[in-house]
């Protein structure tokens, strides 16, 4: 779905943007966006998974990298569970539960979003995020 882009090429969103259309994006693909914090702009990522939207920061909770190398492709090859390419890491696209991998138990920042006549819209605010998710 969406090619290789740095961190500086990908959409700067605020609370009530427009991140996509629900129709652009497809079953167990996902779209990354910058949202701005109180810390500063943070990756973050949308995903389409059997019919839900959910969003969550690009970060996993073993260590502070990215899920995805920056390639824009966090599903496993099944399209079931989402992969941190660093150490192999599964969480659970909906919940951001991880299963299996070294931060087992712990659970992805989740990224309030709502989708509406059919467009997906990001809801987080910057108060809305706890302290010491930027750590
Ligand atoms: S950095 Fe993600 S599993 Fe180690």
């Amino acid at each position: 779905m969406e090619m290789e882009k740095e961190l500086n090429e990908l959409p700067v969103l605020q609370t009530g943007d427009l991140i996509c259309q629900t129709s652009e994006l497809p079953a167990s693909k996902s779209l990354r966006f910058v949202l701005i914090s109180p810390y500063g702009p943070r990756g973050a990522f949308l995903l389409h998974y059997q019919g839900h939207f959910r969003a969550y920061l690009n970060k996993c909770l073993h260590l502070p990298v990215t899920l995805d190398y920056d390639t824009g492709d966090f599903f496993t090859g099944d399209g079931c569970q989402l992969l941190c390419q660093t150490h192999g890491a599964l969480y659970d696209p909906l919940t951001g539960y991880c299963n299996a991998g070294p931060p087992i138990g712990l659970s992805l920042v989740p990224v309030k979003i709502s989708v509406r006549q059919g467009s997906v819209y990001l809801e987080q605010r910057p108060e809305d995020f706890p302290s010491g998710t930027f750590d």
